[in-house]
Order: C-alpha cells, then sequence, then structure tokens
C-alpha cells in the first residue's frame, strides 16, 4: 500500500516537473505540488526502506560534503573549433564540402555556461560528471539531482540500456540576479557573470545550497556506442521525448545562406533569452558524413562554434569614486561619460578593486573599452593609449577610508581594501542599521533607508540597540515624519521582538551569515548563547557553516561592541532562542548522541532522528556522551576513544530498534549514496568572483588524440 503510494507520488512529482521545467505548461499549482512533494517526504521519511536515489524528493539536496571524485570520460569531452568571424565559418564550411560535398546542417545556440556530461543506465540517471580536462572530470551527480529539469529517470522507450548525453549546466537571468542580490545582502562578493555563477555552484560541497539556486540544464549531444540514430537532428529530437531539455531554437540550416541568416538571427534575437548565449554553433547533421571528417587533434572537423562580439563603447573615465558597504568593502567605481551599450546607457562601471585597477593602468581622464558581454554589471576591459592625455599620472588608490577618514587594511586572501571603523564609519553603522530592520529579518516597518539616515544623522540612533530605547516624541518633530508615523514606527519596533531567533540572528550582520545560514545555525544551536558559546569545531558541525563562516562567527561575538549591543537587545526582549520543536516521542529523552560515520541516510536526518525523540546531539566523544551510533566508516580516533570511556556504542540498526514503534523500521538497504566522509562543513569553493576580476572563457581541455583515438560513440 505505502510502496504503490509512494511511487504513484514519484510518477505524479516527475511529470509535473517535466510538465513545468521542460514543457513551461505547468498543470497543477505550486501549492498543490509542494503538497504532493510533502506527502512522498513524510512517507519516505517515514519508510526508509523505500528510498531511492533517483525520487523526485532528493532534489532538495542532502548534505553531501566529500570532495568530489574523480571519474575518467568513457568518451573524451573535446572542445570546439571557434571563430569570431563570418569569413572564417564559410572557409571551415566550404572544406566541409570539399570533403564531403553539400550537406545539412545543425545550428543551435551555444549556451553559456559550463559542461556537463550526464550518464544514463537502464532509463535512470547513474552520474553526473563535469569536463574536467576533457579527459576526466568530477562526479557532481548529488548536486546535478538538485537540478530539475534534469531528467533522473527518462520517459518513454527506446533509450539505449547505457549512453551519456551532454550539455550545458545555465544559469537563467532570474537566478542569477535573485543569487546576487542575496550574496550584496549578505556582505558576500558577488559573481561576476551567469556562467561563472553556475560552474561555482555546480562545485559547491553542499547540494542543498545548489537546490536552491535555480541552475537549469539544457542537452546537446549524445554519445554512447550503439545509438539508434542516422542523425543529429534526430537524435535531439528523440531525447526530448525522453524527457531532456532539448533547446527549440536549434534549426536544420541548408546551406550556408541559412546558417548566415540563423546568426544574424541571434545575435540579435538572444538578448530576449532568459538564460546567457555566446554564440551559435555550426553541426554537420549527418553522422555518416561525421564519421568521413572525423578530428583534429582536440576538436571534431565536423563543428564549429561561431562566437557573438561582446559589445563593446569607448568613452571618457571622468573621475573614480568610492562605495562602502555595510561590512567595510571598499569598492571603486568608474564614473563614465554616459554611453550607449547593448541597448541600455552606461554611466557606472565596476573597477573591482586596486590590483584591477593596477592591472590595467587605468587613469581618470583615459579613453576606456567598457563591455557588457554576458554580464550583467559593465566592467572596464582595456584603455585605449593611444588616445591618453600627455599629463596622465598613473592613479594613486586610497588609502584612507573616503568617508571617515580611518587608514584602510587589506585582509589576508581579500583583493578588496576594507574600512575598519566598525563602529564609526557612517555608511557601515547605517548599511548594519537597514540590514536589520529589512523584511526578512527584524521586519520593522515604516523605517526606511532615508528614515534611517534621518535617525542617524539626528544623533538618535548610532547602533541597531538604539532603536529599542527610541520614543515617540523623539522621532515626530523630524521632517517628514509627525505623529502618524512616529507612533507607527515605534509599533512594529514592538513588533520586532516577536520575531523568530533565526531572523534575528540574520539581522545582526555577521559576514557570511545569510538567511538559510541563520535558519540552519538556529536550528542546530536552537539559542544565541549556543552559538557564542560554540568552538569553531562544533560550529562546522551546523549544516552549510564552513571554516570561513564559523571564523566570521567567531570574530563577531569576539567584539566587544559586538557584544554590548546583544547584551542591549537581549534586555529589550528580543527572541534569542528558537521556539520549542515538537517531539515525535520522548523515548530518547535525557541521552546524549555522538553521531559518526556512514548511515543509508545523511548524518543530518540521524541527529534530526534524535532530536526528534528527545534525545540531544554532541559534537565530540566525552565523558557526556551516552550513546555512539557507528555508521560506516567511522573514525578510528573515535571509536577508540569510546571503547576507552566505556560508552555503549550502536549500530543504526540497534538505534532505529531504539525508537521503533515510533514510526521508524529498520531499513534494509545498504549504504549506498549517503555522505561519506568525517568532516562536515568544508568552506565553500567558488570560482570566478567578481571580486577576483575578469573570469576567463571556458578551459581548453586537454586534446584527444587525431581521429583513431577517438571513440566511435562521441561521433554521435
Ligand atoms: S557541442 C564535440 N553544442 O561549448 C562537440 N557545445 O567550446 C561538443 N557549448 O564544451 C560540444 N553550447 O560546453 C556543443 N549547442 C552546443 C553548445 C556547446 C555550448 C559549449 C560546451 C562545449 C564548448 C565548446
Amino acid at each position: 500500500m505505502v510502496r504503490e503510494r509512494i511511487e504513484e507520488l514519484r510518477r505524479q512529482l516527475e511529470l509535473h516537473n517535466y510538465k513545468y521545467y521542460i514543457e513551461n505548461a505547468p498543470e497543477i499549482s505550486d501549492f498543490e505540488f509542494d503538497t504532493l512533494m510533502r506527502e512522498l517526504q513524510d512517507l519516505e521519511r517515514a519508510h526508509p526502506e523505500y528510498a531511492d536515489p533517483n525520487s523526485p524528493s532528493v532534489r532538495v539536496g542532502s548534505d553531501l560534503c566529500a570532495e568530489f571524485a574523480t571519474v575518467r570520460h568513457r568518451y573524451p569531452m573535446l572542445s570546439l573549433g571557434n571563430t569570431y568571424s563570418l569569413d572564417e565559418l564559410h572557409e571551415f564550411l566550404a572544406r566541409i564540402e570539399r570533403e564531403a560535398g553539400p550537406t545539412d546542417y545543425v545550428c543551435e545556440l551555444k549556451f553559456d555556461g559550463t559542461a556537463i556530461s550526464l550518464t544514463y543506465e537502464h532509463g535512470a540517471l547513474l552520474r553526473a560528471v563535469t569536463r574536467g580536462d576533457g579527459t576526466q572530470g568530477d562526479d557532481v551527480t548529488a548536486n546535478v539531482r538538485t537540478v530539475r529539469s534534469v531528467p533522473l529517470r527518462l520517459h518513454g522507450e527506446g533509450w539505449p540500456d547505457y549512453f551519456e548525453i551532454r550539455g550545458e549546466i545555465l544559469m537563467p537571468y532570474a537566478s542569477f540576479d535573485r543569487l546576487n542580490g542575496e550574496r550584496e545582502a549578505n556582505g558576500e562578493p558577488l559573481f561576476a557573470n551567469p556562467r561563472n555563477a553556475a560552474a561555482g555552484t555546480l562545485k559547491q560541497q553542499a547540494s542543498a545550497v545548489v537546490a536552491r539556486r535555480g541552475l537549469d540544464c539544457t542537452l546537446y549531444q549524445l554519445a554512447g556506442d550503439d545509438l539508434p540514430f542516422a542523425s543529429h537532428w534526430e537524435s535531439l529530437q528523440r531525447a526530448r521525448e525522453w524527457g531532456f531539455k532539448v533547446s527549440h531554437e536549434a534549426r536544420i540550416c541548408h546551406n550556408v545562406a541559412e546558417i548566415d541568416a540563423f546568426i544574424n538571427h541571434w545575435d540579435e534575437a538572444r538578448r530576449q533569452l532568459p538564460f546567457p548565449t555566446d554564440g551559435v554553433v555550426i553541426k554537420v547533421n549527418d553522422f555518416a558524413v561525421r564519421r568521413r571528417l572525423g578530428f583534429t587533434a582536440k576538436a571534431p572537423k565536423w563543428a564549429v562554434a561561431y562566437k557573438f562580439k561582446a559589445e563593446q563603447a569607448l568613452t571618457r573615465l571622468d573621475s573614480v569614486s568610492f562605495q562602502v558597504g555595510r561590512t567595510g568593502a571598499i569598492t571603486p567605481v568608474a564614473n563614465l561619460e554616459p554611453v550607449l551599450l547593448a541597448g541600455t546607457t552606461v554611466r557606472r562601471a565596476t573597477l573591482h578593486n586596486a590590483e584591477q585597477m593596477a592591472l590595467l593602468d587605468i587613469r581618470p581622464g583615459d579613453m576606456v573599452y567598457v563591455e557588457k558581454g554576458g554580464e550583467i554589471i559593465p566592467k572596464i576591459t582595456g584603455v585605449e593609449l593611444s588616445q591618453r592625455p600627455a599629463d596622465s599620472r598613473p592613479f594613486e588608490y586610497i588609502t584612507r577610508c573616503p568617508e571617515c577618514g580611518t587608514p584602510l587594511v587589506r585582509y589576508e586572501g581579500e583583493a578588496k581594501h576594507y574600512c575598519p571603523n566598525q563602529s564609526g564609519c557612517r555608511p557601515q553603522i547605517i548599511g548594519r542599521i537597514i540590514h536589520f530592520i529589512r523584511r526578512k529579518a527584524l521586519d520593522i516597518e515604516g523605517l526606511g533607508e532615508e528614515t534611517v539616515e534621518l535617525l542617524y544623522d539626528n544623533g538618535l540612533v548610532r547602533t541597531v540597540a538604539d532603536l529599542y530605547d527610541l520614543q515617540a516624541a523623539q522621532l515626530a518633530p523630524l521632517p517628514r515624519l509627525g505623529e502618524k508615523s512616529a507612533e507607527n514606527i515605534i509599533r512594529s519596533i514592538e513588533l520586532s521582538k516577536r520575531v523568530p531567533f533565526h531572523r534575528v540572528l540574520f539581522g545582526l550582520g555577521i559576514r557570511f551569515v545569510g538567511e538559510t545560514t541563520a535558519k540552519y545555525l538556529a536550528d542546530h544551536f536552537r539559542s544565541l548563547d549556543a552559538v557564542t558559546g560554540a568552538s569553531r569545531e562544533e560550529l562546522v558541525e551546523a549544516d552549510e557553516v564552513g571554516e570561513r563562516i564559523a571564523d566570521a562567527i567567531i570574530e563577531y561575538f569576539a567584539d566587544e561592541t559586538n557584544r554590548a549591543i546583544i547584551a542591549r537587545l537581549r534586555i529589550a526582549g528580543l527572541q534569542f532562542e528558537a521556539s520549542a520543536r515538537e517531539l515525535d516521542s520522548e523515548s530518547l529523552a535525557g541521552k546524549s548522541f555522538v553521531v559518526s560515520g556512514r548511515f543509508s541516510r545523511s548524518r543530518d536526518e540521524m541527529k534530526e532522528l534524535i532530536e526528534r525523540h528527545g534525545g540531544r546531539n554532541l559534537a565530540a566523544v566525552s565523558g557526556n556522551v551516552d550513546y555512539i551510533v557507528a555508521g560506516e566508516n567511522m573514525g578510528p580516533a573515535k571509536l577508540k576513544k569510546a571503547e576507552k570511556l566505556g560508552i555503549r556504542i550502536l549500530s543504526e540498526e540497534e538505534f532505529l530498534a531504539m525508537i521503533a514503534g515510533d514510526g521508524v523500521r529498520d531499513p534494509e538497504r545498504s549504504s549506498a549514496g549517503t555522505a561519506p566522509d568525517e568532516e562536515p562543513g568544508h568552506p565553500e569553493t567558488e570560482g570566478g568572483l567578481l571580486q577576483g576580476g575578469a573570469a576567463s572563457g571556458h578551459p581548453e581541455p586537454a586534446g584527444a588524440p587525431a581521429n583513431s583515438g577517438v571513440r566511435q560513440g562521441e561521433l554521435f
């Protein structure tokens, strides 16, 4: 019964996922979808024996945190020859026709993301591997499983028992804007463009983070030993029937004129697409012709990429100004003579940081090249030296804060300069208060950015704690306020005392502690005292908390000014404790556990089970621990210590038996596919941030040997 229901829910959810993410034609509301999903998740949690790594529920992500395993590509992932010139493209096509005679082509968009190879076995997703060096790549299966447009199980029929399909993991502009918006609010460095954001996200350690970032996946090439197709076009149509997202923009072109028309159309029309593209890929359609043409040392001779030129404009750099963020980070900004670029007037461009400016030797008065490319924020890519004024001198970067005059500092590993005067620098103080009152934090309505500036400039607030001492009588006489607004403000300040703990924690504005991290911290530690008292090792035990975040938390609470503010907020009556959880049972009440090793479910789920049954999780093996729940590969040091202290060691089965009778059954499954490590919470590994300066294009993979070395499968 339960099993049938689980299967029915999975089938329905897969279907609605497909309708939503592939066909863009949802049939049920988000609410209905969420309700079905919740039912499936509840059933799967209660019946771990029916777990399946390809269940649509796993798209929410797990707490996977191992280094990625390296996997050899069965068929090398080749590069493509590329050109920016139509003449060169025409020559390329002429060469093909000299060798193979007139032939048809498939023209596709060149998606600007990061390449991925998906392997399917018996119709189910087996593995997802990045291109890496073309010969071997990183196994990012757990992350790719969270991408909704990747089918975990294939539809229809006729798919080969074992095959690979290649495509691009993309970040649509909407997801990119949302992500960078969040990062900005959290004082984190921004991603320079959607491509870097997609690649960085795919290499995240926690797939739960990946699941939230809204990646997409478009497929454009099959590989396999005996693929049942004679042409590329046919293979794309079939792949679409099997549930893959295959671009509807691809066209068969019969001659050069049609190819040119395709290119001309998309050079302009691509601006309306919701995801980034950087060119057109032209491929020979017929597999027999492809086979005849073969490969060069590193790319097929039957395909080429025509790349669109990034739009550029030349304009004068009038001056450089400096922005001071809430965290004190200084961003140099170019003030430009207004210039039209890709349909908008550009007046300002980011200059990233001092190093980037020095690298390009940018000086006020210079004529500079501004580019938009795939990037949202325009950037300066070069200086027209021939037009440099004779009296020009190298730009000297500021050494003091433009707002408060404090000497700037550089932190190790950070490209930006910082103003360290956190408690006395106006934009930092105002920025922190504005962050605190945001809707997602303390949600103090009626207090906007301008009012906060007004309060600051009238000496009424210096820290967020001052908000709670405000009186309506102090506010009413201020310009633009009056009695009614004053009362509203005081009322919403009063109401903010009921805002739950995790939002208070977010509102404090600890570096890198975004909304979600705050939630995880609150969930794990349950109170501010527990967070402040936690060691670095204990902090990284919480989901999503890596060493970098742990250090930022420790640094924040080590600061006396911060501690004084918190003491006042506590007196004011803010929520410093998470509200009590409802328990499933009290069967583990009063008992302390350490969970170690690999289990048939993630370690966090094991810990959640302990808490749901009234037990307590401890981080380290000590005399305070009653039980160790030991999975596969439990660390030998921990085991030895536990034995020495005489602590009882439970297997997963024994542990589940302890709480049995509460709807949890002993699972009869192997431990495949769960978090395999001892050390949760690696720091984020994200490449290509805006801070790091401009990122380069696709890396050239190691070439495959000419013709003979390439396996047949790659041809199709
Ligand atoms: S075909 C052997 N088609 O461009 C040919 N690639 O520079 C395999 N790309 O690694 C690639 N859109 O990451 C192909 N429609 C498309 C593409 C595409 C983007 C990327 C892909 C590839 C790189 C080559």
